[in-house]
C-alpha cells in the first residue's frame, strides 16, 4: 500500500500569471468554496446528487466546468494546487452557479487519505498528469502502482480510472501497469488504450499543447474489480 508520508511531490508549483478574474476568485470565493482535508470526511448531498467523481490535477479547470455542467446529478470534486488554475476554476463556478462542484487545493495523497472514505468514489479522472520525461524523475510521476492500489481502495467496485495523456512512454507504462494490477481491468476487449471512453472530456490546455506539438492523445479507461 502506498505509503502516505511522501518524500517526492508529483507536482511542482508552476508561478503563472494570476489573471484579474482569477485573482478576485482567489480573495472572494477561497473561503466558501475550498476544503481542506484537515476538516474531516467529505460530505456532499446525496439526494441531489446520485454518483461522486474525483478528477484529479483539473488544471484550469475547462474539462471538470463543461462536465459539471453537463452532468448535474454527478457531485464533482476537483483537486489542484496551481493557483492561476483553482482561481479560473472558482470564477467558472460561481459564474455559472454550480451546486455539484467540490474544491481542494492540496496534494491530492492528503485528500485520498484524510477527506475522502474507502469505496466512496464512483469514479477518478486524470487528464495529462505531469509526464515527467527524465528517468531519474519517473519516481515523481503521479500514476503508479502504489497510487492506482490507493485508487481502487477509494472507488467503488464497477467504478472507472480514465487517464489521458499525450506522453507516450507514460502512456504505455501506465497501461503496462494497470493491465498487470489485480484491482484494474481494461475496458478495451484488446488490452489496449481506449478508443471509445464514455463520459465527455473536454479539449484541455495541457492536451492543445500536445495536439500542437503532433503528439498522439491515448486514453486509459478501466474498471475496479476489487472485493473489499
Ligand atoms: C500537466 S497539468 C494538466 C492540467 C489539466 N488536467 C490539463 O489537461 O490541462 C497536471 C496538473 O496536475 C497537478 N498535480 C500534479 N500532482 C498533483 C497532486 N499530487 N495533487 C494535486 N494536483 C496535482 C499539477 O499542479 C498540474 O496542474
Amino acid at each position: 500500500m502506498e505509503e502516505h508520508k511522501r518524500q517526492v511531490l508529483s507536482f511542482v508549483r508552476r508561478m503563472g500569471r494570476v489573471r484579474k478574474t482569477q485573482q478576485y476568485a482567489l480573495e472572494n470565493y477561497w473561503d466558501d468554496w475550498v476544503q481542506k482535508s484537515t476538516d474531516g470526511p467529505f460530505e456532499y448531498d446525496k439526494k441531489q446528487q446520485s454518483a461522486l467523481v474525483l478528477e484529479i490535477g483539473f488544471g484550469m479547470g475547462q474539462s471538470l466546468i463543461v462536465m459539471a455542467k453537463a452532468h448535474p446529478d454527478t457531485h464533482y470534486i476537483g483537486v489542484e494546487v496551481h493557483r492561476p488554475g483553482i482561481g479560473a476554476l472558482l470564477h467558472h463556478a460561481v459564474k455559472e452557479d454550480l451546486k455539484n462542484l467540490s474544491v481542494y487545493a492540496e496534494d491530492v495523497h492528503d485528500v485520498l487519505h484524510h477527506a475522502l472514505a474507502d469505496h466512496s468514489l464512483d469514479g477518478v479522472q486524470i487528464f495529462f498528469p505531469d509526464p515527467w520525461p527524465k528517468k531519474r524523475h519517473h519516481k515523481r510521476r503521479l500514476v503508479q502502482e502504489g497510487f492506482a492500489s490507493l485508487l481502487a481502495q477509494k472507488v467503488k467496485r464497477g467504478g472507472f480510472l480514465h487517464i489521458a495523456t499525450d506522453w507516450q512512454p507514460y502512456a504505455d507504462d501506465m497501461l503496462e501497469m494497470l493491465n498487470k494490477h489485480t484491482c484494474w481491468q481494461n475496458r478495451a476487449q484488446d488490452g489496449g488504450f481506449c478508443k471509445d471512453a464514455p463520459g465527455q472530456r473536454e479539449e484541455t490546455k495541457f492536451e492543445k499543447r500536445g495536439q500542437d506539438r503532433a503528439h498522439a492523445i491515448n486514453d486509459l479507461y478501466f474498471i475496479n474489480q476489487a472485493t473489499r
